[in-house]
Parts: C-alpha cells; sequence; structure tokens
C-alpha cells in the first residue's frame, strides 16, 4: 500500500496537463486501475481482514482523488495564468489620432443664419444660379441703364442670361409660384466681376423676404434687430436710409464695430460702425411683378453677404482664406480636430 502511494505521488509530481492527470487517474482509479483490482483480491481474505484491508484501500482510494483534485485545480489556475500573459495588451501605448471632417465656415455660418429665422417661422427657398436678365434686374425694378447691369459688375451668358449677381430674384420666383403670405430665407451663390482682399468673383449671399397684409417698417426693424442680436451678440443696432432699386424705403444696417467696440479701428474705418446688410419695404413694382396686388399686401426684404458675416464673426481679413481650401485654416473650424477614439 504504501509502495503504491509513494509511486502515485512521484508520478503526480510529473503530470503537467490534463491529459496526463486523465491517464493517471484512469491507471488507478479506472476499471483495471491499481487501487481498483486490489479490491478484487479481497475475496480471497478472512472477513476480518477483508474489513481492515478493505477500509485501508478506500483510504488510499479517498487520499488519491484528494490529490487528483488538487491537481487538477492547480493546472487549471496555471493554464488561466498562462492566457491571461500571452493575451495581455499594453494599455500605455498612445491612441491613434482620428481626424473627422469638418463643415466649411461658409456652410456653418448659412446653417447659423438659417436656424435663427427658421426659429422665427420663415421658409427657405433656393432659386438658380443661371438666371434670366429678367428676373435678376427687369422685374427688380432694375431698368436697362441701371448702372448695376454695367458689363464691369456682371457675368453675361448671352443678352437674356446672366449669373445671378445676388440671391434678391428668388423673390420673384417665390411670389410667382405661391400666393401671399410668403415668408422666407434664400441662401445661395452669387456672381460679380470683383476681386480684393474682401471681394470674390463667386460670393454668398442669404436673401430674406416677408409679404403679407399691414406688414410695417417696424416688422421689418424688430426681425433684423433680433436676428442680428442672435448672430453678433448684444451690439448696438442702426439703420441708415439707402437707396436700392427693388424697395421703397431702403436701409442699410450697420452694427456697433466688433473689433474694436465702437472705438474706431482700421477694419470700421474709424466709423465705429459696419454695415450688414441691406433692406426696405418692398417696391409696389416689385410686388406687381409677381403677381401681389401692392394695395392689399406690403412687405419686407433683405439681403445679406455671407461671407463678410463669417469675416466679422470669426476675425478673418481675406476672403480669400475661405476659397483656398487650406486645411490649416479649415481645420480651425472644425469641432472634431485631433480628438482621439
Ligand atoms: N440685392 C442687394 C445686393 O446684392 C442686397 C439687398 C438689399 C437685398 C436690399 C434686398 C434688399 O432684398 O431689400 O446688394
Amino acid at each position: 500500500m504504501d509502495r503504491i502511494k509513494k509511486e502515485f505521488e512521484e508520478k503526480l509530481e510529473k503530470v503537467k496537463d490534463f491529459e496526463a492527470l486523465k491517464q493517471l487517474k484512469a491507471s488507478y482509479l479506472g476499471k483495471k486501475g491499481r487501487v481498483t483490482s486490489l479490491f478484487k483480491n479481497l475475496k480471497n481474505l478472512s472477513p476480518d481482514e477483508k474489513k481492515e484491508f478493505g477500509k485501508k484501500i478506500n483510504e488510499v482510494k479517498d487520499y488519491f482523488e484528494k490529490l487528483l483534485d488538487k491537481k487538477s485545480k492547480e493546472l487549471f489556475e496555471r493554464a488561466k495564468q498562462e492566457s491571461i500573459e500571452s493575451e495581455a495588451i499594453d494599455i500605455t501605448l498612445p491612441a491613434r489620432n482620428v481626424n473627422l471632417g469638418g463643415l466649411h465656415p461658409i456652410t456653418k455660418t448659412i446653417m447659423e443664419i438659417e436656424d435663427i429665422f427658421r426659429s422665427m417661422g420663415f421658409g427657405v427657398e433656393v432659386g438658380p444660379e443661371i438666371e434670366l436678365d429678367l428676373f435678376n434686374f427687369e422685374l427688380l425694378n432694375i431698368p436697362k441703364e441701371h448702372p448695376a447691369r454695367d458689363m464691369q459688375d456682371t457675368f453675361y451668358i448671352n443678352d437674356n442670361v446672366v449669373l445671378r449677381t445676388h440671391t434678391s430674384p428668388t423673390q420673384i420666383r417665390v411670389m410667382k409660384r405661391q400666393k401671399p403670405p410668403v415668408m422666407f430665407i434664400s441662401p445661395g451663390r452669387v456672381y460679380r466681376r470683383d476681386s480684393d482682399i474682401t471681394h470674390s468673383p463667386m460670393f454668398h449671399q442669404v436673401e430674406g423676404l416677408l409679404v403679407d397684409k399691414d406688414i410695417r417698417f417696424s416688422d421689418l426693424k424688430g426681425v433684423l434687430s433680433e436676428f442680428l442680436r442672435l448672430f453678433f451678440g448684444d451690439v448696438p443696432v442702426r439703420f441708415r436710409p439707402s437707396y436700392f432699386p427693388f424697395t421703397e424705403p431702403s436701409a442699410e444696417v450697420d452694427i456697433g464695430c466688433i473689433i474694436c467696440g465702437g472705438k474706431g479701428c482700421r477694419v470700421c474705418s474709424n466709423t465705429g460702425y459696419l454695415e450688414v446688410l441691406g433692406c426696405g419695404m418692398v417696391h409696389p413694382n416689385v410686388l406687381k411683378n409677381g403677381g401681389y396686388n401692392p394695395d392689399k399686401y406690403t412687405g419686407f426684404a433683405f439681403g445679406l453677404g455671407v461671407e463678410r458675416f463669417a469675416m466679422l464673426k470669426y476675425g478673418i481679413d481675406n476672403i480669400k482664406l475661405f476659397f483656398e481650401n487650406d486645411l490649416r485654416f479649415l481645420e480651425q473650424f472644425s469641432f472634431a480636430k485631433g480628438r482621439s477614439l
């Protein structure tokens, strides 16, 4: 019995995996195992011997089972430890940067302007960039001999077709297809033969039109003052008399210079104010040309330059930066810059 025990202990010591453990168990405790065969010898013994010897074999069996169980647990723990070590990842490595795209500052500015007007109940309309002279000029009360039609300013495609010089023709297009009341803004590209640090041959405008019964200048003033406050923050707003062929009366709107705070600087030419948009009460001829009865309806219109709004809001001093697509410039408007996942 002691010999078997010693032998078993030595063999168990050498077991390195579950397969070897299984075989060792079978060779001692299995059907034809060493311990099992001892039970078979019992039949040759006297009842007393049987009792004593049987007890001993059972003790050895229990002892072996305990040892096998312990070994099995050890093997399992070791295997677990090995897999933890071999599958380990080094979490001290720095993460890779994922640069997501961003919106172009002009797109962002247009979206912001749209959000403000939508919140006031305005819809959004679009018009064509290649436009009839009729819509771009004639029906907006700009007669043939008007200086705005000068070849210096307008890209003509032929005598009757131009690249639109402003978004105002959308006013006529919408009025012609929709009965009053109308209330919309219309953003888009416009074209003029003009190029310096504040002018580009292609730029963006947002047009606005509101026509209904009993619309007054005070409505225009309220809507535009609120819009400018929401876009630029709390800045002084001033309305100045001006002239546009398609509005009467007309005004230009200035805000207190956001560069110098109104003290006077190079950007505001020492006036303390910056001109930001044109507006006025829709001229009766324009209402008529859109198919509306000017004795029943009145309205106001306005137009603004998106690049100018973006330049003032973000402190950009050259309009060309918007169109060169230099990533070092554009990335400054990408809110996801350099963020790692
Ligand atoms: N269309 C004008 C321009 O391009 C801007 C403008 C001024 C639009 C007054 C309007 C307005 O609707 O009422 O300079």
